[in-house]
């Protein structure tokens, strides 16, 4: 492992805040959690940072942040009709991905481009044009941090919600990822529910590779590049509300978009409602809500905590004004 002291998280953090923590610990190994263990670092304040993709950084970091930057994918099982892999918390999402495509595998395609690593991608269920990434998990493996006994959880004990599950709830803080497993189909077959993606394949032949670019375009139409302006894809979860309380809103407002959600619920698209309450392409200063997909706050270079939580908590009570609904952020607030 390596060890920093004072360090700098600007270069880890895609909203590129320019907070320091105590230190910053490098996993090169999943054993190491017993050296870190034995050093009792996990009775201080700590926080494990994958690839800072999904987290907003408000100040310094009293403490010790975790980076697991070990990798590797095995082989478990390989039938006629599927393969199941152990995909080490360090791989970069993409390169998950990009496995997949290159032995031929189904089920993940339609979440290529999320920025973030393996080990993050089950904390909060990452999910984008009709697929979330539970669909393929067979189990998630790791180790406990108050007493470093080792877990093993299936998709059904993970509890798995929308941009939800027991490592954002009861296992919050306790606990360390260190591998996912996948089972994959070797079936072709393609999830295209999401209208913009079938209407951007249109006649197009179906294959893995038009699938990951017509996805790819759309992420790039919608989402600003991480390398050039800083984010954390989108800052807000699309609120869920009562069946009741959508037929009112929708008395005043009949263009409103709305999806089926558990228990007879209803999903909101939350971006549509800060567009709605007039934050699309909004700033202040250098903070802003990106033009082309409200959901997403942005860091236009050089903003700073407070300038990017003034921001948000704006939106948040002007969307809450016209709407009577509380936006929750995404993202892990710091
Ligand atoms: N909408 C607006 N205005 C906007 C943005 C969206 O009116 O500024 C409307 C759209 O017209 C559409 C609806 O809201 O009818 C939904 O928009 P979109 O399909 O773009 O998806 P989303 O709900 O805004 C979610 C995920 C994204 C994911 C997309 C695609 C959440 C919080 N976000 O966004 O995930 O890429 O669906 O599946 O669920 C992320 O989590 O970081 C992320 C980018």
């Amino acid at each position: 492992m390596k060890v920093y002291r004072n360090h700098s998280l600007k270069d880890h953090n895609t909203f590129g805040m320019d907070v320091r923590c105590t230190q910053f610990v490098v996993m090169e190994h999943p054993d190491e959690g017993e050296a870190l263990y034995a050093a009792h670092l996990f009775e201080a304040p700590f926080h494990i940072l994958g690839g800072g993709s999904n987290v907003l950084f408000t100040k310094d970091f009293a403490g010790t942040i975790i980076h697991p930057a070990f990798k590797g994918i095995e082989v478990m099982d390989d039938s006629n009709t599927n393969q199941l892999i152990r995909v080490a918390a360090g791989e970069e999402w993409d390169d998950v991905i990009n496995y997949c495509l290159r032995h031929r595998l189904y089920g993940l395609e339609n979440l290529v481009g999320i920025p973030g690593r393996a080990g993050s991608a089950p904390v909060q269920n990452i999910g984008a044009y009709g697929v979330e990434v539970k669909d393929c998990i067979d189990r998630v493996e790791g180790f406990r941090t108050d007493n470093l006994q080792p877990f093993v959880l299936s998709a059904e004990q993970c509890k798995f919600g929308y941009r939800d599950s027991i490592f954002k709830n009861e296992m919050r803080g306790k606990c360390l990822i260190t591998h996912v497993w996948f089972q994959l189909s070797k079936k072709e077959h393609y999830t295209l529910t999401y209208k913009a993606l079938a209407n951007e394949i249109n006649d197009q032949d179906l294959s893995l590779e038009t699938v990951t670019q017509c996805i790819l375009r759309i992420r790039n139409s919608k989402l600003p590049d991480i390398r050039k302006i800083g984010c954390a894809g989108s800052f807000f979860k699309n609120p869920v509300v009562p069946e009741s309380q959508y037929r009112m809103l929708l008395a005043q407002h009949p263009d409103l978009v709305s999806y089926p959600a558990a228990d007879g619920m209803v999903k909101l698209a939350a971006g549509q409602l800060i567009e709605k309450a007039g934050w699309k392409g909004k700033r202040i200063g250098n903070a802003g809500v990106y033009p082309q997909q409200a959901l997403v706050v942005v860091n236009y270079g050089g903003a700073s905590p407070e300038e990017i939580q003034h921001l948000y908590q704006q939106v948040i009570l002007d969307v809450e004004k016209l709407f009577n609904i509380r936006l929750n952020p995404e993202v892990n607030i710091l």
